[in-house]
Formats: structure tokens, C-alpha cells, sequence
């Protein structure tokens, strides 16, 4: 099989390194891919929004599959576009991909379909008095969510009015979220533990991958702004396999079912963030594709041929035999640049990414780029370092990515030293 990947990410990184081990596959290519990527795949430079050019690289090179890692084209159309042109697509096409693209239209989707999730009401930019009005009436901490696309940072916890009132200021009316933000959902706060279920599924059928806990916030103790995430483990200790039931039961598959009720059927990774709270399991939100840095966790734990189960789903016919977990953990820890999610300094040499001869360390590039030889920084995330361990003690994982991250060195290099400990605090209650 010939195979294409769009996206450039940690990500990307990890699903090239796993579908490369499949005995299915004659050549990877990936658009724009990373200097991490190519190792297993020859990067080709075409823009990703330019949707023509990529379906003529699909022509001339017989690709069989194309994998669209990123949220970004799957909302825009690239999926839709390459289907319509004969090309199978691993990716929801963009109707599907509104569960992540508009929060609003998730919601809605959720309460239609009863499927559990924080209460919430939505207002416009042209309500904000009526916004105001709402917020001086309800409970503290709410959640202010920008209805559209943020990279994961579209997203305000406030503890009282006078913070609701500033975050509504600064959506509304100084547009930090541009136009992610001209409608915003207000939510309930939902107190219980986070937890990422990634489910491959081909519109009706589906698999959940070993579940994983991401790190939103830049600092230990979860301190500080949201991030893209800081780290991740899996699997999660909380993912017991009665409460995996419930997950599938109450929400993976009632919500691939109500898309395809809807007429927007499902085909990819569907994404559900989930918290953990006293009266089970809810959705904090739904992605179109897999998570970063989850995958870098996820990925390497999996047995059999990746390709394959990626392949069967954009094929309508999931092989949910494709691949199976059979025990190990993995802990990813993310080395940042100092001052992300704001802004940083690019173009930093990264010292120490030869020092790894043990396999059960893997090295995924996230923001690098290649500079006369040497692999510089070009990102807030840079490298996100996971260990793998053949058995489930996650402590070995951890201690494991924590050794090999301080073999590696780049000016202002930032990373939280607290990643997994939540696994811990988990399996002792
Ligand atoms: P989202 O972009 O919707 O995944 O939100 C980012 C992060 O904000 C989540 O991973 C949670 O840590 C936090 N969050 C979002 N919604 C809620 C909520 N309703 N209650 C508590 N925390 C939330
Ligand atoms: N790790 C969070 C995300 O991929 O959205």
C-alpha cells in the first residue's frame, strides 16, 4: 500500500513510526511531515489547504490511503474533496468533523441524543448583556468556551462574576479567540479525573484504543493556561474495564450512532475528552482525530498491523481484529519552549536527540525544523519523549522518559515534572 500523511506534528510523528512497522506498507509519504518523520516517510512539500495539488500527488504516486492527521483540514474539506475524487480517506469528512469545529453544534448533538455532558447555555457576540445578565445568576466555577476551533486553549475557568465578566471582555469584545469566538458556550464546572478515548471507527462499527490521561496545563499540579497538553500516560489506571463499558455504552457509541443519524457519518478517530465525575462519566468534548500528545502514548502499546485497522475503517468495513493490547504503559512527557502557550524564541539548537540506543524510548518530533544539519526548534511543543514499558508499571515508564528527557538540551527548554503522578494518586484509592 501506498500511504499519505497530512500533518506535522508529535502526532504525525507517532502514527508514521507505527504504520511504518506495517508489513502492508510500500511507501509513506507525508504532507508537510517533520524532520522526525523522516525517517520513516519522505516529507513532500505541498501547502495542505491546497486541495488539487494534493489529489494530483495522489494520482501520480497510486496512493492507496490517505491518513489526515489535524483537525484543521478535516474541518476545512479535505476529506470530502479527496473522497469525491475516488481516494480513501482516513478522516471524517467536514459535516462529521463540526463535533470538534463548533462546540455548540456538539452540545446540541449531545442533548439531543442524551448523551451525558456539563449543562450549558450559548449566547452570541451580539448578546453580551444578555451573557452578563446569565452570569451574575449562576454558580461558580463556570467554564467559557470560544464555540470554534482553538487549539485547545479556547477555554476560561472562572471562579466568580467578576472573572466572567473580563472573560466575556476579552471574547467579545478584544476577540482573543478571533472569530472562534463570536459564539460562546457557558458551562457547568465538572469536578472527577480527565481521561482520552480514542475510538477508530468506520461510521457504525468502532474500537477504542488502550484510554490515556492528557496534562492541559503548563505547570506541575496542573497550574497555570491551557495548553495543546503537556504529556500524557496510558493506559489510565481510572479506565477500569466496567467503567470502559460504560463509556462505550453511554457515549462512544451512542455518539457515532446520532452522527449517523444526522447524515454525518463518522469515519476516523472520534476523540471523547472525558471527565471521570461521582455520577460517571461525561464529555468535556468531542475532537474529529486523534489526540496530541495522547497518541504518542497510545500508539506504541498497540499490537498488529496499525495500517490495517486505519485502512478497514476508510474501507466502511472495520478489522477491529487489526490490532490488540496486550498489556505495557507508556508515559510521553513534552518538552516545550519557555513561554508557551504565549509567545516563545524559535530556531534553538536541540542538543542529545542521538543518545538513545534503547527502544523503548521513542523521540517524536513536534515543532523541529532542520537547519544546516542540525535539528533546531520551531514550535511551542517541541519534542514530546516517551518511554515504554513491557510491563504496566507505569512508575518504570515514568522514571524512563524522565532519564531520557534530561539527555536532550535546547536554550529555554520547558517541560512539567509531574506527568503520570495523577496515575498514582488513582490506583492507591
Ligand atoms: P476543552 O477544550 O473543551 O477540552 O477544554 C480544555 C480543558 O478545560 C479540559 O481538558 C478541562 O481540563 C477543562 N474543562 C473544559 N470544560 C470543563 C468543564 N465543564 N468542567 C471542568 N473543566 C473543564
Ligand atoms: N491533547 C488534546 C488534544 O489533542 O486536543
Amino acid at each position: 500500500m501506498n500511504v499519505l500523511l497530512i500533518g506535522s506534528g508529535g502526532r504525525e510523528h507517532a502514527l508514521a513510526h507505527k504504520i511504518s512497522q506495517s508489513p502492508k506498507l510500500d511507501k509513506l509519504y507525508t504532507i508537510p511531515g517533520n524532520p522526525g518523520t523522516e525517517q520513516f516517510c519522505e516529507n513532500i512539500s505541498i501547502n495542505s489547504s491546497d486541495f488539487n495539488s494534493i489529489t494530483d500527488f495522489c494520482r501520480m504516486h497510486q496512493i492507496d490511503l490517505v491518513i489526515i492527521g489535524p483537525e484543521q483540514p478535516l474541518v476545512d474539506g479535505m476529506a470530502d474533496y479527496l473522497r469525491s475524487e475516488g481516494i480513501k480517506v482516513f478522516g471524517p469528512d467536514s459535516k462529521a468533523a463540526e463535533i470538534e469545529a463548533h462546540k455548540s453544534f456538539a452540545k446540541g448533538l449531545m442533548k439531543k441524543y442524551n448523551i451525558p455532558t456539563a449543562e450549558y447555555v450559548e449566547f452570541d457576540y451580539t448578546q453580551q448583556e444578555e451573557a452578563l445578565n446569565y452570569l451574575k445568576h449562576i454558580k461558580y466555577p463556570c467554564v467559557i468556551k470560544a464555540d470554534g476551533l482553538a487549539s485547545g486553549k479556547g477555554v476560561i475557568i472562572c471562579n466568580n462574576f467578576s472573572e466572567a465578566s473580563s472573560a466575556i471582555q476579552e471574547i467579545f469584545v478584544h476577540k482573543i479567540f478571533g472569530s472562534s469566538g463570536e459564539k460562546i458556550v457557558v458551562e457547568e464546572f465538572m469536578q472527577g479525573d480527565e481521561l482520552s478515548v480514542f475510538a477508530v471507527t468506520d461510521g457504525e462499527d468502532y474500537f477504542c484504543l488502550p484510554a490515556s490521561q492528557d496534562h492541559k496545563r503548563i505547570g506541575d499540579n496542573d497550574r497555570g493556561k491551557n495548553t495543546g497538553g503537556m504529556g500524557a500516560y496510558s493506559p489510565a489506571p481510572i479506565a477500569t474495564p466496567k467503567l470502559m463499558n460504560e463509556i462505550e455504552r453511554k457515549i462512544i457509541s451512542p455518539a457515532i450512532q446520532a452522527l449517523n443519524r444526522e447524515k454525518r457519518k463518522f469515519i476516523g478517530c472520534l476523540y471523547a475528552g472525558l471527565m471521570i465525575t461521582v455520577q460517571g462519566p461525561k464529555v468535556v468534548e468531542f475532537n474529529c482525530r486523534f489526540g496530541d500528545p495522547e497518541t504518542q502514548a497510545v500508539l506504541p502499546l498497540l499490537e498488529g498491523d496499525f495500517l490495517d485497522l486505519l485502512y478497514s475503517a476508510a474501507n466502511y468495513k472495520l478489522n477491529k481484529k487489526a490490532v490488540k493490547y496486550s498489556g505495557g504503559c507508556a508515559v510521553c512527557v513534552v518538552a516545550a519552549s519557555k513561554g508557551y502557550p504565549d509567545s516563545y524564541q524559535n530556531g534553538y539548537t536541540i542538543a542529545g536527540l542521538d543518545s538513545f540506543n534503547n527502544e523503548d524510548i521513542y523521540i517524536y518530533h513536534a515543532g523541529t525544523a532542520k537547519k544546516n544539519n542540525h535539528i533546531v526548534t520551531k514550535g511551542g511543543r517541541v519534542l514530546g519523549v516517551t518511554a515504554v514499558e513491557k510491563s504496566n508499571d507505569l512508575k518504570t515508564a515514568q522514571r524512563k522518559a524522565y532519564d531520557a528527557i534530561k539527555k536532550i538540551y535546547f536554550t529555554d527548554m520547558y517541560y512539567r515534572t509531574d506527568i503520570a503522578v495523577k496515575a498514582f494518586k488513582e490506583s492507591k484509592s
